[in-house]
């Protein structure tokens, strides 16, 4: 067994995990963190896409022991005071979604794109997300929604605007204020 603590969504985390055990069953099945998904265990389809130390990771294809000592951001870190971060918005108000399973990736993905490049065209949108695959082949409106949601987090663009592709990276809304420190997971 190795010991790790990580920063996840905000509040810290101390566990003792199985060295091969991979960051995506620690977040589910320790942690209940059942947003993130998994769509196929091969680090193809990025269903299970998180942000590791900032960037995009898909969490299958990550041991829970690489992200020691790491933030860890997953859709569950991204609302506000019960309030949709912009991207999740633009998601919803687009229809970017039919059955949901590739949305928590894709959404995590289209941070990390916007980060590179907050005003992608959509030729820029489909390059950014090709590691991310919708069974439902919904890619037109989740096209449209991540332009929308730059448009959304273009500085000037309104209160949502604050919440920059970059500071969308580190998002969590508790951050350092409440952020709780436990020993010893929930074993699943
Ligand atoms: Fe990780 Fe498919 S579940 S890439
Ligand atoms: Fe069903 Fe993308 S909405 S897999």
């Amino acid at each position: 067994m190795a010991r790790i603590s990580v920063d996840v969504d905000g509040s810290r985390y101390t566990d003792e995990v199985e060295p091969r055990m991979l960051l995506v069953q620690y977040l589910r099945e320790r942690l209940g963190k059942v947003g993130t998904v998994v769509g196929c265990d091969t680090g193809n389809c990025g269903a299970c896409t998180v942000h590791l130390g900032g960037r995009s990771a898909k969490s299958c294809s990550v041991l829970a022991v690489q992200a020691d000592g790491q933030q860890v951001t997953t859709v569950e870190g991204l609302a506000r005071d019960g309030e949709l971060h912009p991207v999740q918005a633009a998601f919803h108000d687009n229809h970017a979604l039919q059955c949901g399973f590739c949305t928590p990736g894709m959404i995590m993905q289209s941070l990390d794109l916007l980060a590179e490049q907050p005003d992608p065209d959509d030729d820029q949108v489909r390059e950014g997300l090709e590691g991310n695959l919708c069974r439902c082949t919904g890619y037109q409106n989740i096209v449209r929604a991540v332009r929308d949601a730059a448009d959304r987090m273009r500085p000037g663009a309104g209160p949502e605007a604050e919440r920059t592709a970059a500071g969308a990276q580190t998002p969590h809304p508790r951050e350092s204020a409440d952020s709780a420190e436990r020993t010893g997971g929930r074993q699943g």
